[in-house]
């Protein structure tokens, strides 16, 4: 079954679509829709080639040549689109933890939803491209018991063979009971052992086997013991293992709640997912809000900037 909305173009050709980027670019008022079209069509492998033709046919990057002719966030989504999956979340990383302020939903939602061999490539490309160290940008730009949570996921050590170990699930959930809700104070490292080095199925069978050593869920447990960031990330880790489509619809749908969309969090999220699982998600937000995800992009958002996005779910 493909969960992913964006496959590749059978017909592909680099050279022809080098030639319509070109034209669609350098048309008198730029050519957006034509832009749209080959962008949501081609795979990201195959807009990997579409740029190293582009630049060695014209001389200089697709690109550079987007970034003057476009703009705001249908240029960001254009450019996002044109990186390797690597390549733009270590720019989500950099986005995130650069600048005023930091951004730990992205932080969290980016290390509790790829691979380890994900993430291991975006430390590498974070690095070449930034100079710097992922862990330390890390470190010193958050703190406490989330900065440990976030680099014990940046080790990449999650198990992540799909065997459920019924007996282990047993014993985790007694563990974080024990860490948690039956004693004072909380033993923050159990929880964040447990949720950053299990896979998302025996993690899912965790909480199952939670309910029969406690009263509540555990995102409820999570609630009532912690506070703050750590907070925020353990529940967003319990959630993305349990489902992580649901746990993308959700994001979207709070971009769109509230005074203006958060379009950063929405191409984001339809970026990262195009390949992935952006079927699944559409299918989630459907059951879990009423809407369509479809209806709700087209309600919030306009222009070129609504039509990539459509573009790329694939319902236009
Ligand atoms: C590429 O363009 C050429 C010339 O316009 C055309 O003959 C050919 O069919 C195109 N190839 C594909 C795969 O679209
Ligand atoms: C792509 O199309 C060009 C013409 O635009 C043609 O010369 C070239 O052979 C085609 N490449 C492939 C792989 O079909």
């Amino acid at each position: 079954v493909c969960s992913s909305k964006v496959t590749p173009y059978q017909n592909f050709n680099a050279t022809n679509d080098t030639a319509v980027l070109k034209s669609a670019i350098e048309s008198k008022g730029v050519d957006e829709d034509v832009i749209t079209a080959i962008l949501v069509k081609r795979s990201n492998e195959q807009r990997q080639k579409i740029k190293a033709v582009f630049e060695s046919t014209t001389g200089k990057t697709l690109e550079a040549a987007l970034k003057k002719a476009l703009k705001g966030d249908y240029e960001d989504i254009c450019l996002g689109l044109l990186m390797t999956p690597a390549q733009f979340d270590a720019h989500q990383f950099r986005k995130a933890t650069h600048g005023l302020g930091t951004n730990e939903d992205v932080l969290v939602e980016i290390l509790a939803t790829r691979s380890n061999k994900e993430i291991l490539e975006i430390k590498s490309v974070f690095k070449a491209e930034y100079k710097k160290d992922l862990e330390d940008v890390i470190k010193s730009e958050t703190s406490g018991d989330f900065t440990k949570a976030l680099l014990a996921m940046l080790k990449a050590n999650r198990d992540e063979s799909t065997v459920v170990d019924v007996a282990l699930a047993q014993k985790d959930a007694e563990t974080l009971f024990e860490a948690g809700e039956h004693r004072k104070g909380t033993d923050v490292n159990a929880f964040i052992d447990i949720l950053t080095s299990r896979s998302g199925p025996q993690l899912s069978k965790t909480f199952q086997q939670y309910a029969t050593v406690s009263k509540n869920k555990l995102p409820k447990a999570l609630q009532m013991e912690l506070k703050g960031d750590i907070e925020k990330c353990l529940i967003d880790i319990v959630k993305s293992a349990y489902n992580t489509p649901a746990f993308f619809a959700e994001r979207l749908h709070l971009a769109f709640k509230g005074l203006g969309t958060k379009e950063a969090a929405v191409t984001r999220v339809l970026v990262s997912r195009s390949e992935v699982d952006l079927k699944r998600i559409m299918e989630e937000y459907k059951a879990m809000y009423s809407i369509s995800l479809h209806d709700h992009i087209v309600k919030e958002t306009s222009g070129h900037y609504q039509k990539i996005l459509v573009g790329l779910l694939g319902t236009n």
